[in-house]
């Protein structure tokens, strides 16, 4: 981690060196935390955020889905998104907005402490996550099933959720694969470790409804959005295991990783093994849209 710029922490910016938590802090023993991930890139017109509105919102809505009460307004958390960018002096990062219970009582009940703020900001170059964008990944299915919504709100970016994924990513990883593809409780596929999942057969593209029990991806929208303005459709519909090993293309997409080709699943090669064309095209029009270059999504960039 190259430590450079300003961490927000509750309205104020300071020295990433000097970003510190208390080794009691609440969220590190029980999970009480929700998060954003957001990308800011570096187009020809500047640096942009990309859809900030949508990843406020999430964050919000995350936050709700617990009982938290972030104590800044929409556009507080915003302008100080845009602020810590600015400190960052990169043009282009990753941006980590989290609110979490923090430090004072210990013990379960998590409303006796107050809930903190903090927004960091790092480099994470285009094209870095390892396996996927020229490549393809090698995806293991999961032996981990993906938490069912029953049990805790998987709809909000919590990091209690991130137990689960972080288990099938070590699995995956451990067993010589890139990354995990979890099923849920019914057996449907699911998403990622951290990216939605699509798959392409007989030239039509397919993903699992929200209703599986995913993350409700802001890239997984984008993605939507760019496929139907380019008059394709995207069914979303409950896939099987079984609908990955003999798709045409799968890819997988997120603020991380974009979108991502997987080639191999549970060592069944996917298609011709090759990164496909609908997920080259998809690439490229995805990275022409965060760029500015596509008139039709600029409402989606927030230069800063
Ligand atoms: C579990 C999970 N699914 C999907 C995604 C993709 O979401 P987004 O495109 O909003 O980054 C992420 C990444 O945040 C994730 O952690």
């Amino acid at each position: 981690m190259k430590e450079v710029g300003k961490i927000w922490m509750n309205g104020k910016l300071v020295p990433f060196k000097n970003a510190k938590v208390h080794v009691l802090t609440h969220a590190l023993h029980y999970s009480t935390a929700v998060f954003e991930g957001i990308r800011c890139y570096n187009t020809p017109n500047g640096s942009a955020v990309f859809r900030l509105d949508e990843h406020v919102d999430r964050f919000f809505n995350s936050a709700k889905m617990y009982s938290m009460n972030i104590p800044y307004s929409k556009q507080q958390i915003k302008n100080a998104v845009i602020q810590t960018v600015k400190a960052s002096t990169l043009k282009e990062c990753y941006i980590r907005p989290i609110a979490y219970y923090g430090y004072g009582t210990m013990g379960l009940t998590p409303t006796l402490n107050k809930i903190d703020v903090a927004i960091a900001c790092w480099e994470w170059k285009i094209g870095e996550s390892k396996a996927g964008k020229a490549s393809g990944a090698r995806c293991k299915v999961s032996s981990w099933i993906r938490i069912d919504s029953r049990s805790q709100p998987m709809k909000a970016k919590a990091a209690s959720n991130y137990a689960n994924a972080a288990l099938a990513r070590v699995e995956a990883l451990k067993d010589g694969y890139d990354e995990s593809i979890m099923l849920n409780n019914q057996g449907k596929v699911a998403e990622g470790s951290a990216e939605n999942i699509f798959i392409v057969k007989n030239n039509q593209i397919f993903t699992p409804p929200l209703t599986a029990g995913i993350l409700e991806g802001i890239t997984r929208d984008s993605v939507i959005r760019i496929i139907e303005e380019n008059g394709e459709e995207v069914i979303e519909k409950d896939l099987d295991r079984e609908d990955l090993y003999v798709a045409d293309e799968i890819f997988m997409t997120g603020t991380a990783a974009e979108v991502k080709s997987v080639t191999e699943v549970d060592q069944i090669t996917i298609g011709n093994g090759k990164l496909g064309p609908k997920t080259r095209e998809l690439q490229k029009s995805f990275m022409n849209v965060v760029m500015g270059k596509d008139d039709r999504f600029l409402s989606w960039l927030k230069y800063i």
